[in-house]
């Protein structure tokens, strides 16, 4: 069987794209060969990985910049996206940010999928909304304070047991690869 080299990079800026990408890779360690972890700060190379796992935190609607960077870098890779994001997975928001980040991945790249749950919005930010009129889209209504109540208990071990299990069925090798 051909060498399953792997990259997990990880952008976070309060822990929870780190404890979804630490998650993962443990979750991939059993099966697949050798599976690095790093920071986005460290600028790991990706040069001899058989696939890049680029994960990021949700920043106005897209990957944040150093995720987004690091993203634009990459050229010729098989490129899988994971994120952290306040908003409920199954939301119009959340396919945008799934959309528009796996777009720029493929500019230069083969993508592999997008696996996205909610994470902890930074309480600071939750505060700043609480200031705002009640006509700003981010003012606290009853709606928001309850997505802001559910996204605090994120990413759970449901949350890191999706995303190891999602990445295991795609990073699999195809099964004509698998020695009898
Ligand atoms: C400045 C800022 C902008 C954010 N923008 C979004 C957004 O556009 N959509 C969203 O769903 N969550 C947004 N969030 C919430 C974060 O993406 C979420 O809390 C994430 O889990 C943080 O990940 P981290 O702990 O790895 O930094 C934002 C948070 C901050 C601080």
């Amino acid at each position: 069987m051909a060498e399953r080299r792997g990259l997990i990079v990880y952008s976070s800026k309060t822990g929870n794209t780190k404890k979804l990408a630490e998650g993962i890779r443990t979750g991939l360690a059993a099966a697949l060969a050798e599976t690095r972890i790093a920071a986005v700060e460290d600028s790991p190379d990706p040069a001899g990985a058989d696939w890049v796992l680029v994960g990021f935190w949700a920043d106005r609607g897209n990957a944040d910049r150093k995720a987004l960077n690091y993203i634009k870098s990459l050229e010729g890779h098989r490129v899988g996206l994971f994120g952290t994001m306040g908003a409920y997975p199954d939301s119009g928001h959340a396919r945008d940010i799934s959309r528009t980040v796996q777009a720029v991945a493929a500019e230069k790249n083969t993508v592999l999928g997008c696996f996205l749950c909610q994470g902890r919005i930074d309480p600071a930010l939750t505060e700043q909304f609480k200031q705002l009129p009640p006509d700003n889209p981010h003012a606290m209504n009853e709606e928001r304070i309850k997505l802001h109540l559910e996204a605090a208990k994120h990413p759970d071990e449901k949350d890191i047991e999706a995303a190891a299990a999602y990445w295991l069925s795609m990073l699999r090798p195809p099964v004509a690869e698998i020695p009898a």
